[in-house]
């Protein structure tokens, strides 16, 4: 098999990112937009040892659960890898992948229980990130990034955003025609303006700018511009960031028009969204998520729940409200001053402690201490894609708490660190291999799906852990 070499084939499995995978002579040959039992046409466009990538050119004999993606740039544009195929497959899909993950990577068989959804399965997202660059022409244009890439592909509406996605976009494009201002060269580091992000708070925008410029031209313009044409309360801030590197925000928010933050609720809970707050990207299956989490920690007024990568606060504060007591840990510093204030209005800062820095550092103490002290405990993790650093996971595994609640948006790491946790998987100092006498202290109880991102491949999942012994 060559690179530009275009072949024919079955697709017989799903990859982990949403692919199809076929065997083509021995190589397996990853297939994006394609679906198990579809014959395609595809053309080879990087070849490796035993495996190669490449792009369908046609599709041949289309899978039954296929269907015509809503959005133009479905295909181009990073965002979905699954608007091609009808919503209940959609959910097979991830279902299927995060057992598969648990075999191939934790040396274990799960039963995954069906899906948690929510009510929308297009325009149900609440943030928006749209980069601003240039096209070869020079022309400045808002978009979204390819795949695995950093060149910007044009969107005027996005279908898995908010109703107010296309009046942002045409209220940001009048504005720069009219007050000149460029879109960001990445490779050059030319131009005024790198981002534009939108968060939805309750219908309250916080919209911020990036830009590589100290203040904003026509700043008056712009606000009645947006007033005219996105019918939302909003706010404007102006992040200033000149660094010559793709991360998105510089340290400089500046507020330029609007309420500083906005104030929400959830199942119970008040609590105020901020420029610079983690929000979770889709309010109708957070909440789900949030209250299953609550429900499944059981926690009675004997219970301390430490709740391990915390962010602002809001889990914590449900997790509080039935509990003895609950420990928040989080690495930045902003989200712990929130969550202090979200326990402080929901009455709560003498049943909630929240630790500023990482849980590798923070975490194995506090489990200590409660173990010493007898108390009943539940773990909640919540990492980031990469998962748990192996510090957390050595001392969660020699717990004493009766139950272990792991939350995860990647199904690989969640499998990993689950496997280490339940003792399928060793890490030997330098590297994680299979156990040869499997044993821990914990076993799978439960693995539940939340689709936070339908259209997607990405999958929130709560993974629950009993105490054997
Ligand atoms: C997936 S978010 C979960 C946040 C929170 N549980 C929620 O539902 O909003 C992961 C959080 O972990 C924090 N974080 C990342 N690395 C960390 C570390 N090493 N120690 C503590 N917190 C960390 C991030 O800042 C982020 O707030």
């Amino acid at each position: 098999m060559n690179k530009n070499d275009v072949r024919e084939g079955t697709v017989i499995a799903m990859g982990m990112n949403g692919e199809g995978v076929l065997k083509d002579n021995g190589i397996i040959v990853f297939v994006p937009f394609t679906l198990v039992g579809e014959k395609i046409r595809y053309k080879v466009l990087k070849v490796a040892s035993g495996y190669a990538y490449a792009k369908v050119e046609e599709v041949l004999t289309p899978a039954e659960e296929r269907v015509r993606p809503k959005c133009p740039v479905f295909g181009k544009c990073g965002g979905c890898q699954l608007q091609h195929v009808k919503y209940a497959s959609q959910l097979k899909i991830k279902e299927d992948n995060i057992a598969t993950c648990f075999k191939k990577i934790a040396f274990t068989d799960v039963c995954v229980k069906p899906t948690v959804r929510g009510d929308d399965e297009f325009r149900y997202r609440n943030k928006l990130q749209l980069p601003v660059s240039v096209d070869k022409q020079g022309r400045t244009i808002i978009g979204f990034y390819a795949e695995n890439s950093h060149r910007v592909v044009p969107v005027s509406d996005c279908p898995i955003n908010a109703v107010w996605t296309a009046d942002v976009i045409a209220a940001f494009t009048e504005y720069f025609e009219l007050s000149g201002l460029k879109g960001y060269n990445e490779i050059s580091h030319t131009g005024d303006i790198r981002e534009i992000a939108v968060k939805d708070v309750k219908g309250k925008l916080i919209i911020t700018i990036v830009a590589t410029l100290k203040s904003l031209p026509d700043k008056d313009k712009l606000i009645s511009i947006l007033t005219e044409k996105v019918k939302y309360a909003f706010s404007l801030y102006l992040n200033v960031n000149e660094a010559h590197s793709n991360v998105i925000y510089g340290d400089t928010f500046i507020h330029i028009y609007g309420s500083k933050d906005f104030a929400a609720d959830m199942l119970g809970v008040r609590y105020r969204v901020g420029v610079q707050s983690f929000m979770q990207v889709n309010d109708c299956v957070c909440a789900k998520l949030y209250s299953a989490v609550s429900a499944l920690a059981l926690a009675d007024e004997n219970t301390t729940v430490i709740d391990a990568y915390s962010g602002a606060g809001l889990m914590t504060a449900l997790l509080a409200k039935r509990a003895k007591k609950a420990i928040g840990i989080e690495i930045v510093p902003e989200a712990v001053g929130l969550a202090n204030l979200l326990a402080k209005q929901n009455g709560l800062e003498d049943k909630i402690s929240n630790y500023q820095g990482k849980c590798e550092e923070i975490l194995p103490d506090i489990i200590e201490r409660e173990k010493q002290q007898g108390n009943k405990t539940v773990i909640v993790l919540d990492p980031p894609r990469k998962g748990c650093d192996i510090k957390v996971i050595n001392a969660v595994k020699e717990s004493a708490a009766d139950k272990i609640i792991y939350v995860s948006c990647k199904p690989s790491t969640l499998a990993r660190d689950v496997g280490l946790i339940i003792g399928t998987l060793n890490h030997n100092g330098s590297e994680i291999v299979k156990a040869e006498n499997p044993c821990g202290n914990y076993v799978i109880d439960s693995v539940r799906p939340f689709d936070m991102f339908a259209q997607t491949k990405h999958v929130e999942t709560i993974c629950v852990l009993a105490r054997t012994k």
